[in-house]
C-alpha cells in the first residue's frame, strides 16, 4: 500500500539520502533479545532475520502530524536470491544499503512484488540496474498489464500455484485479485520456512513495532483498515484467504508493521470473518 502522505516525508528522506555516505552498521539486541542490524542510523533502517534465511528490512517513517508508519521488504538469501518488494523509489538507497548488509546486490536473481504500487515495486528498474542477473518476478496479470512495459527487463511471470526453486528455499505464487487491492495482486509462500510473504494484509500503523511478534496483529490491522479503507470490496476475499490458509503458514511476513509468528491459517480465517462482518 502506498503511504498516503509519503510526500510529507520526502524532504526528510532527501536529507537522509544525502547523508548515507560513510554509513556505520550497528548491531544490537532488540527488546526480545534477538540480533538486529541497523544499516542506516539517520533513517533507522534495520535488518532482522525473521525465518531461516529470510530477512526483514524495515524503515520507519515519521510524519509531521505525529503519525508514523513503516515499510518492510523481505530478502530470501539463497543460491537464487529474491527480494520481495523494492520499497518506494525514494527509499532505494536505504534498501540497497540494507540488502548489502546480507549479500551483494548484484547476486539478486529475482525482484518480486505483490502488485504494482510505489512501495511494492517503485524502484524496480533501479534494482535491475544494480543486479544484472535479476528479473522482475510477479503474477501473470502484472506481467501482461504493466511490467512488460514498465520494467527494463522482461519479468518471470508465475501462474497461480506455480513453484519456483531458489536453492534451499522454494516459493509458490498465489493469485489474490483485489485482495487487499489491485487486480494483479498475489503473494508468495516460502515452503522451507512456512513463511507467507503476505504484503499489505495485516498492515499495522506505527513505526516502533518489534520485527516479529506473537501478539495480536489482527486488532491493530483492522483498526488501520477501518480508518484507511485500503481493501477492495471484493466478494471473493474468503475463498482467497482460505487458499492462503491451506498453506498453513507459521510466519506472516507483513509489509507494514511487525511480522507475526503463530497459527497463520487461523489468523487468515479470522481476517475473512472480519471482512464479511
Ligand atoms: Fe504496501
Ligand atoms: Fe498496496
Amino acid at each position: 500500500m502506498v503511504c498516503p502522505v509519503i510526500n510529507c516525508c520526502t524532504a526528510r528522506q532527501e536529507q537522509t539520502r544525502a547523508r548515507i555516505v560513510n554509513v556505520t552498521i550497528v548491531h544490537y539486541l532488540d527488546r526480545e533479545g534477538s540480533l538486529m542490524t541497523v544499516t542506516n542510523r539517520e533513517s533507522g533502517t534495520n535488518v532482522h532475520e525473521v525465518s531461516d534465511g529470510i530477512y526483514r528490512i524495515n524503515t520507519p517513517v515519521m510524519f509531521e502530524n505525529g503519525n508514523s508508519f513503516s515499510f518492510n521488504q523481505y530478502l530470501i538469501a539463497d543460491d537464487e536470491a529474491l527480494l520481495f518488494h523494492t520499497g518506494p523509489r525514494k527509499m532505494f538507497p536505504l534498501v540497497r544499503e540494507a540488502v548489502a548488509s546480507v549479500l551483494p546486490a548484484k547476486q539478486l536473481r529475482y525482484i518480486a512484488f505483490s502488485h504494482v504500487e510505489a512501495d511494492e515495486c517503485g524502484s524496480l528498474n533501479e534494482w535491475l540496474a544494480v543486479a544484472p542477473q535479476a528479473v522482475p518476478l510477479c503474477g501473470t496479470v502484472a506481467a501482461m498489464v504493466s511490467i512488460e512495459d514498465l520494467a527494463d527487463r522482461s519479468p518471470r511471470a508465475l501462474a497461480d500455484g506455480e513453484m519456483l526453486a531458489l536453492g534451499k528455499h522454494a516459493v509458490h505464487w498465489f493469485d489474490t485479485p483485489h485482495l487487499p487491492h489491485a487486480w494483479e495482486c498475489g503473494f508468495l509462500m516460502e515452503e522451507q520456512s512456512s513463511t507467507l510473504l503476505c504484503g499489505d494484509l495485516f498492515t499495522q500503523g506505527g513505526a516502533d513495532l518489534p520485527p516479529v511478534t506473537e501478539s495480536d496483529i489482527l486488532g491493530p490491522s483492522e483498526a488501520f483498515r477501518k480508518k484507511m479503507d485500503y481493501f477492495s470490496h471484493t466478494k471473493n476475499a474468503r475463498a482467497m484467504l482460505e487458499k492462503l490458509a491451506s498453506t498453513n503458514p507459521e510466519t506472516l511476513a507483513c509489509m507494514h508493521g511487525s511480522a507475526w509468528r503463530g497459527d497463520g491459517a487461523k489468523l487468515l480465517r479470522a481476517l475473512a470473518d472480519e471482512l464479511s462482518a
